[in-house]
């Protein structure tokens, strides 16, 4: 019996988690694969350009959601992907990450009877504040398989309940997209300074605080002194920093248009320091021996701060300019790469799905 496998992506952190499991599978002559993009991200620097790079196929259904409330686009996926799961009928659907089409696809699956599997299952931050908190929890309760990057995430599932013959322990599938697309790694095309601090911040607790999201600036704006800050702007931030009624400081730091793959990969790689809230770049930090401060109070990958490269510095400002000072000033974290985090996590994966 052919298995047939509905992956479903929406945002700009799902595709480089699906990619190599479409990928793996695709060598399987018994697996059929369908992908939805749900269009949660439209923008073709938040979309399309991930689907060249990382050589995706095109998306078989595109629901064209957009943006909009947490309620509006959750229940618009749904609506829109009910239907689709209906006339497929696949005997597998595969999530990933913890972004609101994650939930909706599940949900709607679950509800059909349809078994889900989520990748990137079990991180928690234990911060309920945060939507994502939300999605990785309830998601997790609806999975029928649960793909773990690492050990903490098969102690959180342990700990709610989620029966262990559920669980794998696989490593981590953003690794396998950075190991593969490593060597193809290029720099953007602008003056790239030969040491430099690389900015992302795009959470909505620092992003839609204005007061704040204007303190963060004119940090970056001190540390601009010490080496030039280049920032990709996410359009959530750019909206923000629009919004701002004086930008002190955004003249210091260099504002660039979100960056495809390779080039963001390319600046990652040759970066003296990563200041970011994003939860990807602190596993990718970690994995290239990088440098990084999160702007964040807690992190659903505490192994990143544990193992790797990474510290928490939350909203202590002082502490983000020390320790940008000392990292600058040569003193480096040694970190270690975690268990797993070796470019082979889909492979296990895909070994699984396709004995079921
Ligand atoms: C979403 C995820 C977040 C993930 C992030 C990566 C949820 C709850 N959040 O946050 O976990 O880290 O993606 O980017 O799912 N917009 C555009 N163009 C686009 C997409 C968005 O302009 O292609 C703007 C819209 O104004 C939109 C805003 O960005 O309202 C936020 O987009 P949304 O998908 O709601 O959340 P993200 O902040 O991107």
């Amino acid at each position: 019996m052919p298995i047939s496998i509905c992956h479903v992506v929406g945002a700009r952190p799902n595709f480089m988690k699906a990619a190599p499991v479409m990928r793996a599978l695709a060598s399987y002559s018994s697996v059929r694969q369908i992908l939805v993009h749900t269009g949660q991200h439209y923008d073709v620097n938040m979309s399309d350009v991930f689907f060249q790079q990382l050589g995706m196929p095109a998306p078989d259904v595109n629901l064209q959601v957009g943006s909009g409330s947490h309620a509006q686009q959750t229940a618009a996926i749904m609506s829109q992907f009910g239907p689709v799961v209906t006339e497929k009928k696949p005997s597998l659907v595969m999530v990933y990450g913890d972004v609101n089409s994650t939930i909706a696809a599940a949900l709607v699956s679950a509800k059909l009877g349809i078994p889900v599997a989520h990748v990137e299952a079990g991180l928690r931050s234990f911060d309920r504040t945060m939507p994502e908190e939300i999605n990785r929890v309830l998601t997790d309760q609806i999975s029928d398989l649960l793909f773990t990057p690492s050990e903490d995430g098969n102690r959180n599932l342990a700990r709610e309940g989620i029966s262990a013959d559920r669980v794998h322990l696989v490593g981590n599938v953003m690794i396998d997209t950075l190991v593969r697309m490593l060597p193809h790694a290029r720099v953007p095309d602008i003056d790239l300074p030969p040491r430099y601090i690389l900015v992302t911040l795009h959470r909505p607790s620092n992003v839609d605080d204005l007061p704040w999201l204007e303190q963060l600036l004119q940090t970056l704006a001190v540390l601009s002194d010490h080496a030039p800050v280049l920032f990709p702007v996410h359009p959530r931030t750019a909206k923000a920093l629009n919004d701002l009624p004086k930008r002190v400081g955004a003249e210091q730091v260099r504002l660039l248009e979100p960056l495809p793959y390779l080039p963001f990969l390319a600046l990652l790689q040759k970066a003296s320091l990563v200041i970011t809230d994003s939860g990807g770049i602190q596993e990718e930090t970690t994995f290239l021996g990088i440098p990084c401060l999160a702007v964040r109070e807690n992190t659903e990958r505490p192994i990143t701060v544990e193992y790797g490269t990474n510290l928490l510095v939350g909203r202590d400002l002082d502490l983000l300019r020390e320790a940008a000072h000392r990292i600058l000033g040569g003193e480096k974290k040694q970190g270690r790469v975690p268990a797993l985090w070796d470019g082979r996590a889909a492979e296990r994966i895909a070994e699984i799905v396709s004995s079921r």
